[in-house]
């Protein structure tokens, strides 16, 4: 399985070095090489600004068929808030644009830094994801263990705008608040069982 990351900050360089480590195959992907970088991958990643978010992946040819993580937050400029929610979220945006590509929303909700640093406070942190491809859930949920966090199904696609959501609340109080980057969010009690 291939995987490539589209940007190669934060997110995008953190989750690649994440993935090789665990023994995958990535690439990523950078504004010159996105077609090719895109063509031969079974999962792309998602990792640009979300103003950035259609320029970069029209720039990436066909994405029929494909995973398609969606890590984006739809952030204002001035990180005060998101520029869509409530009905609609980023990733539901994503899937109108590209119907045939199986769009999954994770990775939004913790901070970069986070991700690979083991357990908070005797915990291991939250990877939330969504979608509604059961196939691309499967394929998704170890490169959230991969990537250092204890995967949650939270169910179809359009709770991405529950994601983006709780992602905001973190960056107020991360950023805005200026209560540190150290903290995630963590489900106490969950068993993960679906009924
Ligand atoms: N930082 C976090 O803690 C965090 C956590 C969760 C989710 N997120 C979300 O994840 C996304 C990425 O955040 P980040 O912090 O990783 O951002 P970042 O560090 O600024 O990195 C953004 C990356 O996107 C690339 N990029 C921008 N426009 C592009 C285009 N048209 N084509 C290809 N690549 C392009 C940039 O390349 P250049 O270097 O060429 O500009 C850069 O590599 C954002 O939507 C953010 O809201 C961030």
């Amino acid at each position: 399985m291939l995987i490539t990351t589209i940007g190669s900050g934060h997110v995008g360089g953190t989750l690649a070095r994440l993935w090789t480590a665990g023994g995958y195959e990535v690439r990523v992907a950078d504004r010159q090489n996105c077609a090719q970088a895109v063509a031969d991958a079974d999962v792309v990643a998602l990792c640009v600004p979300w103003s950035a978010a259609e320029v970069a992946l029209g720039s990436c040819g066909d994405l029929a068929g494909k995973i398609l993580i969606d890590c984006t937050n739809p952030l204002s400029a001035g990180l005060d808030g998101l520029v869509l929610g409530t009905t609609t979220s980023a990733a539901e945006q994503i899937q109108r644009w590209y119907p045939n590509a199986q769009i999954v929303k994770a990775f939004n909700s913790i901070g970069a830094a986070l991700l690979g640093k083991g357990e908070i406070d005797g915990r291991t942190a939250d990877g939330y994801f969504c979608s509604d491809s059961a196939t691309a859930k499967q394929v998704v949920r170890p490169l959230v263990t991969a990537a250092g966090l204890r995967p949650v199904d939270v169910g179809p696609l359009r709770n991405a705008r529950y994601l983006e959501a709780i992602a905001m609340l973190w960056i107020d109080l991360a950023v805005n608040q200026k209560r540190g980057e150290t903290f995630a969010f963590t489900l106490a009690g969950w068993s993960g069982t679906l009924s």
